[in-house]
């Protein structure tokens, strides 16, 4: 969850480790700190908060050095603060880490034991320690990091600088990701390619359990047993220039309006636009499977459950969707003849990659639908499913919801085509009504001054509801998922057939209840549902289209009307009026859009 970079430059490096842990800031925003290696002395600058506050620490206090590494921080061990925040020093060893070492707590006790005090809570400067303690017995750094390594059990990526030596940066990675980049006469070292984009595109994937030491020159790598590996170098594409908000105010603003866009360019892959027939790449045989496994985490479940309703209700293929942090743990029964689907925006988060894993071991053909092309999930799958939004830079997942939902509707209509669930000519019309969706969203985003005017009401609120049926109920499920998380108002989305099994005991006049009811052949139990609510004092904001407005019941607090659709793609047009009103009342509530607290946008340790 944490964001690292290592640099050995040719010049003064402190400007450019901002400028990437600014990109890596998507990983967690809780402290930053920078290390350089001066005249073989190490410095530190640290701060608590996000990276502006190690800018004002760096222009006190200015880190001239050539070699150096930095990290940005979401908390695992120890709060938030300054002691806290990476580099953690320990001798002649200081190290920026991203991972949990579950045996900390023991490590700690025999440095302990053996005369060492810690400064800070946190497991990382268990590291240090460790490896300041094997440097100690007289080991060379390399042989001194392996053996630290060898003594970890968790998740770690690390990047490690030594007192005395001016050249050189090690790094290390086991579940937390770690890529080598390839500069003229730099070297580099990063989270991700992200980190290293405005220096290099050139770069290497480490393997599980490898370690590196790099140079301005080279990169020595080594396998978990240490062996000297070469890992391939690869030409990254230039996505990873940083993203820009243009006009909008925030990320999250900018990536709901970005919708139609990363929707068309989504389905155009999947689709071909001459024949209006589905074109899914990868060779999947969706006629024999027996199955689809979906695991995923956050919104990317929410977007697997919506692929189940439409999945089996086309091609009649069961699907079973669940999220990740369960399934990995519980020893599902799985059986041959069946597809796992990781469903990840960042392609990263370490619970959905543990759950592919299982399923791998298992047997099952893999796939994966992200949208970070590079990604851990996308190097591990027999076939992936990007999505084409581009870079989601808001925590609040938006556009990677929505292109999510587009490749699933692909999947969907290939599939029901696939098993004669279908003919030919409805494939076509349905292909249609799929590139007809980006036109919809759109309209669907100029809702935007109506929500605005509701958002003031809802934002006094401490509890919303969020009531739909069918495939309305995992965008309940997303609704409340997005207004929870940055406007941290409580909010819990509902099938509206529960509704009289427990929580119409919540409603009164101060909790607002959000139906999605657009007019389908949920419509009349939904309208049902609206009375029911409203005779027990409820506040309704319904979100409809043009004919469900018409024959709604009267009485709805604020009734709110996107455009008409096909059912096929009413999930998609429904989407962006319920991440409206989640900006706007984060808005009126002066939260922090984008960074909402407590979160990371890639969650990279369960
Ligand atoms: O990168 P992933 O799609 O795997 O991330 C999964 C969740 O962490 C993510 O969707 C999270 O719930 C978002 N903050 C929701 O907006």
């Amino acid at each position: 969850m944490c964001g690292i970079i290592g640099i050995v430059g040719t010049k003064p490096v402190a400007e450019r480790l901002i400028e990437s842990l600014k990109r890596l800031e998507y990983r967690g925003y809780d402290s930053a700190g920078v290390a350089g290696v001066v005249g073989g002395h190490v410095q530190r600058r640290r701060a608590a908060g996000k990276i502006k506050a190690l800018e004002a620490v760096l222009a006190d206090d200015p880190l001239v050095a050539k070699v150096g590494i930095g990290h940005t921080r979401w908390a695992t061990h120890g709060g938030p603060s300054t002691r806290n925040a990476h580099p953690h020093t320990a001798g002649r060893v200081t190290l920026v880490h991203n991972g949990i070492i579950e045996n900390y707590a023991e490590l700690r006790e025999m440095l302990k034991g053996e005369g060492r005090s810690f400064d800070s809570e946190t497991d990382t400067e268990v590291i240090a320690a460790l490896v300041d303690f094997e440097l100690s017995g007289g080991k060379p750094p390399l042989e001194a990091l392996k053996a630290a390594l060898d003594k970890l059990s968790g998740a770690y990526a690390l990047a490690v600088v030594i007192e005395g030596e001016d050249e050189f940066i090690m790094g290390a990675r086991k579940g937390s990701p770690l890529v080598v980049g390839y500069g003229d006469g730099e070297m580099f070292l990063g989270s991700d390619a992200l980190a290293v984009g405005p220096f290099t595109n050139r770069i290497a994937y480490l393997e599980e359990g490898d370690y590196v030491a790099i140079d301005r020159h080279q990169a020595r790598i080594f396998d978990v047993h240490g062996q000297p590996v070469l890992r391939e170098v690869r030409q990254v594409a230039a996505s990873a220039a940083l993203v820009e908000k243009g006009n909008y105010r925030h990320f999250m603003e900018k990536e709901i309006h970005d919708q139609p866009e990363g929707c068309q360019r989504t389905i155009a892959a999947y689709v071909d636009t001459l024949t209006d027939r589905t074109a899914i790449p990868g060779g999947i045989d969706f006629a024999a499977l027996e199955r689809i496994q979906i695991v995923a985490c956050g919104t990317s479940y929410i977007a697997g459950l919506l692929g189940k309703y439409m999945i089996e209700q086309l091609a009649d293929l069961p699907v079973d969707v669940e999220i990740a942090s369960e399934f990995r743990y519980r020893q599902p029964a799985l059986r041959g003849g069946s597809l796992v689907i990781a469903m990840s925006q960042s392609g990263e988060t370490a619970d959905t990659l543990a759950a592919l894993r299982y399923c791998q071991a298992k047997g099952m053909q893999s796939a994966a639908v992200v949208n970070a092309a590079e990604s851990t999930m996308a190097r591990e799958v027999d076939v992936v499913w990007p999505i084409h939004c581009g870079p989601e830079i808001g925590v609040a997942s938006t556009k990677a919801f929505t292109a999510q939902i587009c490749v699933l509707t692909s999947l969907a209509v290939a599939a029901a085509r696939a098993r004669g669930r279908i003919d030919e000519a409805e494939e076509q019309r349905l292909v249609r009504v799929l590139l007809g969706a980006p036109r919809l969203i759109a309209e669907s985003i100029n809702l935007d001054s109506a929500v605005r005017a509701v958002a003031a009401e809802i934002a006094k609120a401490q509890d919303v509801l969020y009531l739909g049926r069918g495939p309305m109920y995992p965008l309940a499920l997303e609704g409340a998922l997005k207004l929870k998380e940055i406007s941290y108002i409580h909010a819990e989305g509902y099938a509206a057939g529960e509704l009289k099994h427990g929580p119409i005991a919540l409603v009164d006049e101060q909790t607002p209840i959000v139906i999605l009811a657009p007019f389908d052949s949920y419509f009349e139990k939904s309208a049902s549902n609206m009375s029911e609510v409203m005779a027990r004092g409820g506040q309704v904001v319904f979100i409809t289209d043009p004919q469900g407005e018409r024959q709604a019941p009267a009485g709805a607090r604020v009734v709110m009307t996107a455009p008409g659709s096909d059912p096929l793609i009413t999930p998609l047009v429904m989407s962006a009026p319920i991440q409206l009103l989640a900006y706007y009342v984060a808005l009126q509530k002066g939260a922090d859009v984008d960074q909402p607290r407590n979160l990371a946008k890639s969650v990279t340790v369960e």
